[in-house]
């Protein structure tokens, strides 16, 4: 059997494990298992008795409803590849918009201390180092499983970023611009999220509380009492930006929003400095 009958076969069992894309996924998979371009793909390439049976394992696992990135190991970020699997939540799209904010305002102060809270996979402070190799970048993260990834993206594409095992800036004494997506679904809500979410993505990277804004209150709060930064940017839910404006407002800043690329609000800013 090709590369491409397999995919066409198993996308069948996909599809009837509930998986939308299940055509898109199967292709995807058959050629990352056996390593080829889209192009030999579609030229009807074969697959080796290896590369059949680790097809099979990870189509398999997918049906399961494990995330396509825990399976093959890797996300694409910013034009990077990060290792991702279960324990550390993989990183979106969207959150490639933190990363811009973070690189517009070195741009402005190349001095600036950047400090990301909550850095999972590494994917935004790893990515912000590795765009601009000398500027100060630093970053936290609680959970000693996403730590291990974080360390390894870092030391693949980074590795002068600063990582710092805690509870979000309080080890960090100076920070002039903070980025962060902090877990801010709310706990009740997150068995109904899609499998791929609730049944494998880790509870810390996505439980922000009763009404989701925990993490972001008490970030805030340390930002208007302690670090003052000249730029803070959160990452927000769905529905959340009016929120988390309010908890802004509440301590004196004019917070503003920023939209991604599908119009929704996702990212809500504000200036002490
Ligand atoms: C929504 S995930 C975001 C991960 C990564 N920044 C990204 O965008 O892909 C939130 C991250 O914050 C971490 N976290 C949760 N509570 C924390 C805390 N109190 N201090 C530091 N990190 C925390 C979680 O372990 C998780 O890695």
């Amino acid at each position: 059997m090709n590369a491409r009958q397999a995919a066409t076969e198993a996308s069948g069992r996909l599809a009837a494990a509930g998986i939308e894309d299940a055509r898109f996924e199967a292709e995807l998979m058959a050629r990352e298992a056996a390593g080829i371009s889209r192009a030999a793909f579609f030229a009807g390439s074969a697959l080796s008795a290896e590369d059949a049976l680790r097809f099979e394992e990870w189509v398999e696992r997918r049906t399961k409803r494990e995330p396509a990135a825990y399976i093959t190991g890797h996300r694409e970020f910013y034009g990077r590849s990060f290792g991702v699997g279960p324990g550390v939540l993989i990183p979106r799209p969207e959150t490639e918009l933190l990363v811009e904010l973070g690189l517009e305002e070195l741009d402005r102060e190349p001095l600036a201390v950047v400090a990301e809270a909550g850095t999972g996979s590494g994917a935004v402070a790893v990515s912000i180092a590795a765009e601009r190799p000398g500027a100060c970048v630093l970053t936290t993260e609680i959970s000693a499983e996403a730590l291990r990834f974080a360390a390894a993206n870092a030391a693949r594409h980074a590795p002068w970023l600063r990582i710092i095992r805690g509870d979000l800036l309080s080890a960090v004494s100076r920070a002039d611009v903070v980025l962060a997506n902090l877990p801010y679904i709310p706990a009740w809500e997150i068995e109904a999220l899609e499998p791929e979410v609730s049944r494998w993505e880790p509870r810390i990277a996505l439980d922000g509380g009763v009404d989701g804004y925990d993490l972001i209150r008490r970030l805030v709060l340390d930002c208007a009492q302690r670090v003052r930064p000249r730029l803070l940017a959160l990452e927000v839910g769905f529905g959340q930006a009016g929120d988390v404006e309010a908890i802004l407002a509440s301590h004196g800043v004019a917070p503003w929003r920023v939209k991604d690329l599908s119009g929704i609000d996702r990212i809500v800013c504000a200036r002490w400095a």
